[in-house]
């Protein structure tokens, strides 16, 4: 991989290449071409306030959130790591945030070839040469993907290819996206191993399977050791492989999909690169294709031809996915991620994450059950024994005694295929005391469990709601602004 690192995002150190748009460019001659009707006449209006009720509001707000900024957030799935600050104060620059969509290519040249270097950077660490960036979260990226594979059988003239074939520890997405994309779905178990299991796979392939969607390294948190064979099969069949790889953070600059059979992945960069991941924040799912089906890519795709970029409309592109071109701010963090830690930095990222969790799971493994107790990577599952079971606490409990100690609880109940599952991500950017202590809590909370403490089920108790009622909230959500709150 070739991931230069550099020092100034505006700086290209490649030989021959230099960033058009620099700090300091002239918004004004940048909207010269933008309709008239689209510009604006007077400033936007605010509600009026003072500055201090103002501050008052928003540190009262920022001090109910629970972020990664105060205290661990082990969320499994969700890779919530710390993001730099200063890709934050890139992504805020007016030279980008003054940009409109409508511009004419010329007057972009520096966006252009940002989103063109993230997209060829994102192809070599995949090993998947085609690249849009415009899905706008994981779950688009896997409906973007499956539209690519529906107009490549559709071309070939292979209508009957209607069924993806699906691992059971799938994310919900998965299944989900299928069929959003007009395809039926096959569950393929798993083994005892926690991962695919290969005979089963074999006993659903016809001629009725367009490919299969697998998530490597999978929920369960481990790699699927039989990648390469189950490509072989799937392409034996006549399918197309489609990786989610929402967990790339565990082997981005070590393994490269492309290279184990993969022909279609996404990538959640607001997991992996510097954008954080939930709260309702936008996302980005760009995904990767291989050379044969990069002419189905979304439009537009950015071109270059002797140092000048512009969009263009793939050959048989599938049409837009999304309006302009993806969440750009969260490409833009990407891109200074990328660029920042270089192709050693990326592994470096990916070891780590691997290392913090393995180091979890061999604390844990004594005072919790972890079902698939060997090498993991960025994450790993575990359960309350059976004996704390016995004494009436369950997962949920757990989760709640967490707050109460000042962590944010990992996922729970989720992957399905393991009951009472806790999931915990450390991620990498943690230090050794943080998980020493995290360890220590759970260590306490498994011997409070064993005791058949009465209080864990009201827990937490320091909190301003203690248990909601999660069927309403999910039913009756609250979305309104309440004055006074
Ligand atoms: C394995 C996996 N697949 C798909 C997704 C969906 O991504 P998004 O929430 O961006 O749609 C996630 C979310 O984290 C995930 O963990």
């Amino acid at each position: 991989m070739n991931l230069t690192p550099v020092n100034l995002l505006f700086e290209d150190s490649r030989p021959g290449r230099r960033c058009v748009q620099t700090p300091g460019a002239d918004l004004k001659a940048a909207v010269k071409g933008l309709p008239m009707e689209e510009r604006r006449d007077a400033p936007p209006s605010w509600p009026e306030t003072g500055e201090l009720d103002l501050v008052r509001h928003f540190t009262r707000l920022s001090q109910k959130n629970f972020a990664i900024s105060t205290n661990f957030y082990p969320l499994g799935s969700c890779t919530m790591k710390y993001n730099p600050v200063v890709h934050e104060s890139i992504a805020a620059r007016p030279e980008w945030t003054g940009l409109h969509p409508l511009q004419d290519d010329s007057s972009v040249q520096g966006a252009l070839q940002l989103m063109f270097d993230l997209a060829a950077d994102l192809g070599v660490a995949t090993g998947l040469p085609g690249v849009t960036l415009h899905p706008a979260a994981g779950a688009h990226g896997e409906l973007t993907a499956l539209m690519v594979l529906r107009a490549w059988l559709d071309e070939r003239g292979d209508h009957e290819r209607r069924t993806i074939l699906i691992p059971d520890s799938a994310h919900g997405t998965n299944p989900a996206s299928c069929t959003l994309a007009g395809f039926k779905v096959e569950t393929i178990k798993s083994s005892e191993r926690g991962l695919c299991e290969v005979e089963d796979l074999k006993s659903h392939l016809g001629p009725h399977v367009a490919g299969l969607m697998i998530t490597n390294p999978n929920t369960l948190g481990l790699f699927e050791d039989d990648i390469a064979e189950i490509c072989e099969l799937i392409h034996e069949c006549g399918g197309k492989v489609y990786m989610d790889g929402a967990n790339f953070n565990a082997i981005m600059g070590v393994a490269r999909p492309g290279d184990f059979g993969v022909d279609m992945m996404h990538l959640n960069l607001h997991k992996t690169m510097s954008t954080p991941h939930g709260g309702g924040g936008p996302g980005s799912g760009p995904i990767c294709v291989t050379e044969e089906l990069t002419k189905y890519l979304p439009a537009p795709a950015v071109v270059e031809n002797d140092g000048e970029y512009k969009m263009v409309t793939p050959e048989a592109s599938i049409g837009r996915v999304r309006g302009f071109h993806g969440n750009f701010m969260v490409l833009l963090r990407a891109y200074s991620y990328v660029k920042r830690l270089g192709a050693e930095g990326i592994r470096r990222v990916a070891e780590n994450a691997v290392i913090n969790a393995n180091y979890l799971r061999v604390k844990l493994r004594d005072h919790w059950r972890v079902p698939h107790d060997r090498i993991c990577m960025h994450e790993f599952v575990a359960r309350p024994k059976r004996e704390m079971r016995d004494a009436g606490i369950h997962t949920l409990d757990v989760a709640k005694r967490l707050i109460e100690l000042g962590y944010h609880p990992p996922t729970v109940y989720f992957p399905l295929v393991v009951p009472e599952a806790i999931m915990i991500e450390p991620t990498e950017t943690e230090s050794k005391e943080t998980l020493d202590e995290f360890a220590n809590a759970l260590i306490q909370v498994a011997k409070e469990c064993l005791a058949g403490e009465e209080f864990l089920h009201d827990a937490p108790r320091n909190m301003p709601v203690s248990r909601v009622d999660e069927a309403a909230a999910v039913k009756k959500p609250q979305l309104a602004f309440r004055q006074g709150e």
